[in-house]
């Protein structure tokens, strides 16, 4: 009797244990080891759709081709670039067609700050991550872009005024006149401001004129022109928004039949090669850096995403300010 009870005893156990193998499924549909599928290494490359400004200075030119030559560099890496010649409206529809052509990523160089919020909002309603790339956007929503890969405007505009003090002296009456960048842009507006919070603490430094002159030469010697037939030479500093609107605004002086560098001191921003020569000449007093080799941030940024990383909402660029010998040591080495 006490054999046949624990035969019976033994069959419940197996048939206990057979009832719970089958009440879970994934242990029971698990393959083995051998049979697992191997998940083939996704090596599909990433996909960047950047909406270029345009190609209004030296310095959007070597933004251009440092975005371009690191993508192309980069076996990971398909880049569809477009020129938006200057017009929101066609980095608009730019985007809107990366959207439809289901890009990883957009890169986008805003042309001015405002008006982002609907396309962003597509973008972001597709799963396409945005970067800002050089300008930035004024959106209530900052959920709209990841990150803004660029510089400090605000503070290139602050060590601009700080050079014309040191240069001239806290105590010395200095007129300024000041080449505005493209009205609207974030940049502008920030190198303005930087401007301001250090010229408008002394009372010696006025701002006589400004306007803008869109970051190009030619309209940087337009306006100076303006200038020079309204003020003459009550002027004794310009503060150009960048390099290009300087040198444009040198042949202006120098028509006028003033000698820049001396009777009208100058400083600018970007830190383009030719300033670097200029201000060899001695016409060019200083030029405050403004990094346009964004290429190598971007595509780093593209594959920390792709691989699941966080950004930073800020991927600040490290500057300089050159003048003096300084400035001429370094024209060797300036890569644009
Ligand atoms: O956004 C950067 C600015 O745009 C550069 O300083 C200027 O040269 C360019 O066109």
């Amino acid at each position: 009797m006490k054999k046949i009870l624990g035969i019976i005893l033994i069959c419940t156990m197996i048939m206990g244990l057979m009832v719970g193998c089958g009440s879970t499924p994934t242990t029971q549909e698990e393959p083995n080891a051998e049979e697992k599928v191997v998940e083939e290494p996704k090596d599909e490359k990433i996909v960047i759709g950047f909406s270029q400004i345009g190609a209004e200075s030296g310095w959007r030119t070597a933004e251009t081709e440092s975005v371009k030559k690191t993508c192309e560099e980069d076996p990971m890496i398909e880049l569809k670039f477009s020129d938006a010649q200057q017009k929101q409206e066609n980095q608009i529809k730019a985007l809107r067609s990366f959207i439809a052509q289901e890009v990883d990523l957009i890169a986008l160089a805003p042309v001015v700050e405002s008006g982002w919020e609907t396309v962003l909002g597509e973008a972001k309603d597709a799963g396409i991550p945005v970067i800002l790339l050089d300008r930035q956007v004024s959106v209530a929503d900052e959920s709209l872009f990841t990150s803004f890969i660029g510089s400090d405007f605000v503070l290139e505009g602050e060590n601009s005024a700080k050079y014309l003090i040191e240069k001239f002296g806290a105590d010395t009456k200095v007129n300024i006149v000041e080449l505005q960048g493209t009205v609207g842009a974030s940049v502008a507006n920030d190198r303005k401001k930087g401007f301001e919070n250090i010229v408008n603490n002394n009372d010696n430094y006025k701002i006589i004129k400004s306007q803008s002159g869109d970051f190009t030469r030619a309209k940087g010697k337009e306006v100076m022109e303006a200038f020079l037939k309204a003020e003459g030479k009550k002027i004794n500093a310009l503060y150009a928004h960048n390099d290009d609107m300087a040198l444009g605004a040198i042949q202006a002086i120098e028509e006028y039949g003033l000698v820049p560098g001396e009777d009208i001191v100058i400083v600018s921003i970007d830190g383009v090669k030719d300033a670097f020569l200029s201000i060899k000449e001695g016409k060019l007093n200083c030029t405050v850096e403004c990094n346009p080799c964004l290429g190598p941030q971007l595509v780093k940024a593209a594959k920390d995403l792709k691989d699941g990383k966080t950004l930073p909402k800020w991927i600040k660029s490290e500057e300089d300010v050159y003048y003096g010998q300084k400035a001429i040591d370094a024209i060797p080495s300036r890569s644009y």
